[in-house]
């Protein structure tokens, strides 16, 4: 696919951060509509006001995806409005830090990460994959999953384990729908490290692993969706990570990343946007 130029563009926690500049992206590709999912209802009126200035068509709707009738009910809404969603983004993810797992709460914490990270890219891929498998047009799935869903890390164990679970998901469809014939139905995972986006504030760098800025992100993410690429994975330290869970002891993989990379400290001084909030 060269572009998203013509498509129905679908974007979940599209009020701030990189959702929203996904949207901006979309825009600036002249997609037949861009429509922004959030909770965070002042945050996305504010931004569907701004990115509506132009001419393409931009619509929002305030959408809980921890709940699967809000999620049908805007589902119908968008079918009658603008018809099937080509190009999925699921981006709305939430994390609590930064304690040790044992010292979270299992509804405030854990229930409503996974709830969020998790279940509700599944609800609603559910809601529209159907009309991408029928379509006779190119489409994408994208699912924002992270880092920690390859690499454990003290003190995120929450989310580590909802990403986790949305890697094995995500890419599970991705074989579904070649095995199916639904070749033009094409499913990215997008795993980076910490990104600058206030998600994850405090979170430190660590030597081989820096920031990364959220343009950078969402750029590499579209190049992969239009290519219709399996994985967008940043940095690349974390794909030799994950080749050193294969052949190397667990032990000394441990030493590596703790002593050498260096992650297994960066939770430390985590203050984030979801904490603050709760
Ligand atoms: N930032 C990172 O370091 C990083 C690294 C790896 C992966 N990721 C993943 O990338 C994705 C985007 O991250 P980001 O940093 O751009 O996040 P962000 O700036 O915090 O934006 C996420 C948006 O999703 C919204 N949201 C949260 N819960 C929702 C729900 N139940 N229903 C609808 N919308 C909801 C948030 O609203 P509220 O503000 O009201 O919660 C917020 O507007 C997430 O899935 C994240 O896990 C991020």
């Amino acid at each position: 696919m060269k572009s998203v130029m013509g498509k129905t563009v679908l974007i979940t926690g599209a009020a701030m951060g990189m959702g929203r500049l996904f949207a901006e992206r979309a825009i600036a590709e002249r997609a037949a509509a861009v429509i922004l999912w959030d909770v965070a209802a002042e945050a996305l009126a504010a931004t569907t006001k701004e990115l509506g200035k132009g001419d393409v068509e931009v619509t929002s709707d305030v959408v809980d995806v921890r709940s699967l009738e809000a999620i049908r009910a805007a589902g119908e809404r968008v079918r009658g409005d603008h018809g099937d969603v080509e190009v999925l983004f699921n981006n709305a993810g939430v994390v609590r830090g930064n304690r040790y797992f044992w010292e979270t709460d299992p509804e405030r914490d854990t229930e409503f990460t996974v709830a969020v990270n998790t279940l509700a890219p599944m609800f609603v891929a559910h809601e529209f994959l159907p009309g991408m498998v029928d379509s006779r047009s190119e489409c994408r799935l994208v699912n924002l999953a992270s880092a920690a869903g390859f690499t454990a890390n003290p003190r995120m164990a929450a989310y580590a384990g909802s990403k986790w679970a949305v890697i094995g998901w995500s890419d599970s469809v991705r074989l579904e729908l070649a095995q199916a014939d639904a070749k033009h139905v094409k499913v990215t995972t997008v795993c980076p490290y910490y990104v600058k986006t206030g998600m994850f504030d405090g979170a430190k760098s660590a030597p081989l692993l820096p920031l990364l800025e959220p343009q950078d992100v969402v750029d590499e993410s579209w190049k992969g969706m239009l290519n219709g690429d399996a994985f967008v994975v940043m940095p690349k330290t974390v794909v030799l990570s994950e080749m050193m869970k294969g052949f190397i002891p667990t032990d000394i993989k441990d030493f590596i990343a703790d002593r050498i990379i260096g992650v297994y400290h960066t939770m430390e001084d985590f203050k984030g946007r979801a904490e603050q909030q709760a």
